[in-house]
């Protein structure tokens, strides 16, 4: 039998603010900068330089638009559900609800890759900016304690680091950032607004003070011709382009992890998820307007520091220390959300019963889930302590994608069986908002490496299995269901 959680149940759920349950503090304005806190970060800073050197051209702004929409879909989803079903956990909560108790399994358990891993492939980026920062001033950390077992690391004079034992940078930061965690969500998202505020005032400094350096010569030809291979420009390069920089949009979904902790839900969900991808879109494609009119597309081909690039040709050379502190302030902010979305996920599945009570334990005076976060402190630095960062990046866009091809599913599953029930956000254009959002999605999964794929199957057979050892038989819903027979 297919066991859904019953609506009233969830709805009972949010309700409930009595001792050991997470408390309602973020306003709108809080549930806006925890998406943006999410969303920029390493993949506007680092990969728009490779989308336009290999893929786009200029026209990587194009490629920008292109993954919003595909964002946009799965947004006007994920706010639809958030409004309605204003529950920790996210798309898990929501498959519980539609699709029943396994596929929520699945979907949780695939979050994994999304939230743990995104914070992961963020902090090796951190730690990479970080190395840069200190090299610079000839501070330099022991070679083996910086670099993970399978990676090379080119710092920007030329220096090459070939395969050490440990990314210890990497690990510092996750482990602060699951302090501050511990410590309270309020407390995590105001220094989450001082880091969003720290970044977006970086954004509008590149993309104003650039403006004005712009050499139009550098937009000739703005798409530039196709090689004959598909993903190297043309038409078929922007879309590549665009599987690409889907990265830079990750995270947006990070908000309706905190449903249960916004004041006001079906209005703040709404606005947090589509209000941060909005503000995120016009600074990504002015910022890539930007940095490709700066420096010619094709000088980005290998640089892991584009943006630093581009803007040493305005000659604000004294603001480049600033840019970078502020990039690293940026990928905190990621980081951060991440680690947070992550625990509101493994909290909502243990107080279901799919996995240990450990998970939900709320701290007495903090009021957080601080044990999934100690636990998360502790797999989330073996990632990003020891693999290779591509690596990282691609399991996390593989698992999101499937997380969103899930969520459009949803819709359209709730529309069909309940569409009487009351829609504080109702997704536009059904079904065709989320049929798009659903091919969209899985054309961007299938332009993903073929090893992400077997990764993605590999962790999902691992899921399957601790589902049925585990989760089925200490299923509170299917518990409830057998007392109920009883009676
Ligand atoms: N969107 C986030 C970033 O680009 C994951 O860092």
């Amino acid at each position: 039998m297919n066991f859904k959680k019953p609506l009233d149940v969830l709805l009972a759920e949010a309700a409930d603010t009595g001792e050991g349950s997470l408390k309602r503090t973020l306003s709108s304005f809080n549930l806006v900068a925890l998406g943006i806190g999410a969303i920029i970060g390493a993949g506007l800073f680092s990969l728009t330089g490779i989308a336009a050197a290999e893929n786009a051209g200029p026209a990587v702004t194009l490629s920008f638009v292109l993954a919003a929409v595909a964002c946009g879909f799965a947004g006007l989803c994920y706010a639809e559900f958030a409004s309605m079903i204003p529950v920790a956990g996210s798309a898990y909560t929501y498959s519980y609800a539609t699709m029943g108790e396994f596929m929520a399994w699945i979907i949780g358990w695939d979050l994994v890759l999304e939230y743990a891993l995104g914070a992961a492939t963020v902090s090796v980026s951190w730690s990479r900016y970080l190395l840069e920062f200190l090299h610079k001033y000839n501070l330099d950390l022991p070679h083996k304690l910086i670099v993970s077992p399978f990676e090379t690391l080119k710092l920007g004079d030329g220096t090459v680091i070939e395969g050490g034992y440990i990314n210890l940078p990497a690990i510092f930061i996750v482990c602060m950032l699951s302090l501050v965690l511990m410590r309270g969500t309020k407390e995590s998202a105001t220094m989450n607004n001082v880091l969003v505020i720290v970044k977006v005032a970086v954004v509008l400094m590149f993309i104003t003070l650039g403006w004005s350096h712009i050499n139009p010569d550098n937009y000739t030809p703005y798409i530039p011709e196709n090689t004959g291979i598909y993903e190297q420009f043309g038409f078929t390069g922007i879309a590549t382009g665009a599987a690409v920089v889907f990265f830079a949009f990750i995270g947006f979904d990070a908000v309706s992890t905190a449903a249960q902790e916004a004041k006001n839900p079906q209005k703040g969900m709404p606005i947090g998820i589509l209000g941060s991808l909005i503000v995120c879109t016009i600074l990504y494609v002015l910022f890539a307007h930007v940095m490709t009119g700066l420096v010619n597309y094709k000088d980005f081909a290998g640089d892991a520091k584009p943006a630093a690039t581009a803007f040493a040709v305005t000659g604000y050379s004294f603001l480049q220390d600033g840019l970078i502190i502020a990039i690293l302030a940026g990928y905190t902010s990621v980081i951060l959300v991440m680690l947070m979305g992550q625990s509101r996920v493994f909290y909502t599945m243990s107080k279901d019963g799919l996995l240990p009570k450990f998970f939900s334990s709320i701290h007495t005076k903090f009021n957080t889930p601080w044990k999934t976060n100690l636990f998360f402190m502790g797999f989330v630095s073996i990632f990003a302590g020891f693999v290779p960062v591509s690596d990282l990046g691609h399991m996390v866009s593989i698992g999101t994608l499937f997380a969103f091809v899930l969520v459009c599913v949803g819709v359209l599953v709730m529309r069909k069986s309940s569409p009487d029930l009351p829609r504080p956000f109702r997704t536009p254009w059904v079904p065709f908002v989320p049929i798009a959002g659903i091919l969209v999605c899985v054309y961007l999964m299938y332009s993903l490496p073929g090893e992400s794929w077997i990764r993605l199957a590999i962790w999902m057979a691992l899921g399957v299995i601790i589902y049925f050892t585990y989760s089925k038989k200490n299923s509170v819903v299917r518990k409830n269901y057998a007392d109920s027979l009883k009676q």
